[in-house]
């Protein structure tokens, strides 16, 4: 069965002033198709005919019900894993080139700390996977510290961090390299409700003033049309883009923006196509 292709919804630009413009990729899948094998042994089709484009400097958001395929779609935006079909590009380049150049931050769910390391040697942890010396990075490595608000926790260890300061350690870690895209997945999803709206004022935040085109996967609809120009709604069976909705709130968005009418409109809508991809 042909997937319903996406319509193309022109996201807003980076535009905000201050943000980092030169440098910045343009994220892409073509017609991206993965097969795997069950528990079963019988070949299933986890991803099928995904075309996206994500604008350099863009945010978008990916959702949709588990086992869909965002994470296995986030592998092969990064490299970590290849497609059958299709292929996804950073800056008109495979991703795997991209990583190698230190062009791609990525943060999971899991923030996966070194306990035995200090938060700044554990947001160093990526400069060491690419062979970069850490002494010219020192600077920078301050500066995401106060970026994420551990100001004062450069050198305390994972085990003394609360769940969210955790988690800033894993978003300032995928920051280290000044990476041109950004890959989150569900990296608020183990946070209360209380820290992950805070978590998320801190994430425009950041990269409204790193410019990163961001691809943020959640489970959450409100966090989605909060953070995002658009949101791709993906249904399951086989995994494919269902919808795309385009988020046009105003930036910087604040809390005021979660009591807008206009807000609740477009989470219920987001909602509905969720529902709908379910059922379908
Ligand atoms: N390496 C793999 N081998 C076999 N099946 C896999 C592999 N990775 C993911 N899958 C399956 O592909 C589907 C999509 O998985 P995933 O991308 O993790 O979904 P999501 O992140 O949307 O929950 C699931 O059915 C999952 O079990
Ligand atoms: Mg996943």
């Amino acid at each position: 069965m042909a997937a319903p292709r996406a319509p193309d919804v022109a996201p807003p630009g980076p535009g905000a002033p201050g943000i980092r413009a030169p440098g910045l990729r343009a994220l892409s899948f073509r017609a991206v198709g993965r097969l795997f094998r069950g528990p079963d042994g019988a070949p299933f089709r986890a991803l099928d005919d995904v075309t996206l484009d994500c604008p350099a400097g863009s945010f978008t958001a990916l959702i949709g019900p588990s086992g869909c395929g965002k994470s296995t779609l986030l592998r092969i935006a990064t490299g970590l894993d290849a497609p059958d079909e299709g292929e996804a590009t950073i800056g008109g380049a495979p991703p795997r080139a991209a990583a190698r150049r230190g062009e791609i931050g990525v943060a999971f769910q899991d923030p996966a700390l070194l306990p035995w390391r200090s938060v700044a040697e554990n947001i160093a942890l990526p400069l060491d996977a690419l062979g970069r010396p850490r002494g010219p990075a020192k600077r920078r490595i301050a500066d995401l510290i106060r970026l994420v608000g551990l100001d004062g926790f450069a050198e305390a260890r994972p085990a003394q961090l609360s769940g969210g300061m955790r988690q800033r350690v894993a978003l300032a870690r995928a920051l280290v390299t000044e990476p041109q895209v950004l890959f989150l997945d569900e990296p608020f999803g183990a946070l209360d409700q209380i820290l992950r709206r805070q978590m998320n004022l801190e994430l425009q935040r950041i990269w409204r003033e790193t410019g990163a085109t961001t691809l943020l996967v959640t489970h959450a609809v409100d966090e989605a049309a909060f953070l995002a120009d658009r949101v791709v709604v993906m249904a399951a069976g086989p995994g494919r883009i269902a919808s795309v909705v385009a988020a046009p709130f105003p930036r910087p968005r604040g809390a005021a923006l979660l009591r807008d009418p206009a807000f609740h409109a477009l989470c219920d809508e987001i909602g509905e196509r969720l529902f709908g991809a379910r059922a379908a």
